[in-house]
């Protein structure tokens, strides 16, 4: 999927390729880190050297070992670039915003899960988190909720939206809670409640997710709009072919296609 992503970025010659998170298979810290040394840095050091390639931006997913992150950030690659929880000036005079956090979920992996009100579908409480030397220790939320709120992330990068700050692009792993993008099997809901709130507050020019990769299998929908807002959760379910999206940034809903599904259809704004 990392050579259709690089090819298909260099077919259409993309100013940028955005990583949304969850860029190492599931696995133990040890064996993320070697895929990230062995199979990701090489090619991206590869890639960054062609003429012409584009920047790469990314974050990472809760399916990725935050212990794994400086290796990353220290790879030296220029022009590749980890999306901090913060806004910076992206393209055109856009800026842009990157939270891996996702809502607790039924899994044990809990680098990057926050708690919020009303937390949807199936979740597990305990699970473990990694630390900076790549051990791993037992981690539960019961009993600090509140420290561990979703709400406490998005507030960090609200607080870092200046007045100068032109639109925004936010690169969320977790969607918003409703509409089309956070279906799963069985047809609930599981997204976050705060990103939808932080959507409907700050009106964002696009917001990108992940996370729930069979939402547009379920839904039928990589693309929604809240407010004036184009939100995007391309999934990776639908077959083993990369589930990516392209667009511009000056007509984004009238050119966000899907490599499987085409071009974007937008059912009623969910708000
Ligand atoms: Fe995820």
């Amino acid at each position: 999927m990392y050579e259709e992503a690089l090819g298909l970025a260099r077919t259409l010659g993309v100013r940028v390729l955005l990583l949304g998170g969850d860029l190492a298979p599931h696995a133990e810290v040890k064996a993320q880190r070697t895929f990230f040394a062995d199979f990701l840095l090489p090619r991206v050091r590869r890639y960054r050297e062609e003429p012409g390639a584009p920047e790469i931006h990314y974050i990472l997913g809760n399916d990725d070992w935050r212990a794994n992150l400086p290796m990353l950030t220290r790879a030296g690659i220029p022009g590749f670039h980890y999306i901090p929880r913060d806004v910076r000036p992206f393209l055109d005079n856009t800026w842009i915003a990157g939270l891996a956090s996702v809502t607790v979920t039924p899994f044990a992996l809990k680098d990057w899960e926050r708690w919020e009100e009303g937390l949807a579908g199936r979740t597990r409480l305990d699970g473990f988190r990694s630390e900076p030397d790549g051990s791993v220790r037992p981690f539960d939320f019961t009993g600090r909720e509140r420290e561990e709120g979703m709400g406490q992330d998005l507030e960090a990068i609200e607080a870092a939206i200046t007045p100068e700050v032109g639109r925004l692009v936010c690169v969320f792993h977790g969607p918003p809670h409703g509409g089309a993008l956070d279906r799963i099997h069985g047809g609930g809901h599981v997204g976050s409640r705060e990103i939808r709130r932080f959507i409907e507050r700050r009106q964002p020019l696009l917001s990108l997710h992940g996370h729930i990769h069979e939402s547009p299998s379920v839904s039928g929908q990589f693309a929604d709009r809240i407010g004036s807002t184009v939100c995007v959760n391309p999934g990776q379910r639908m077959g083993s072919s990369l589930h990516a999206v392209w667009f511009r940034l000056d007509d984004v809903a009238g050119t966000l296609t899907h490599t499987l599904l085409g071009r974007a259809t937008f059912g009623a704004p969910t708000r």
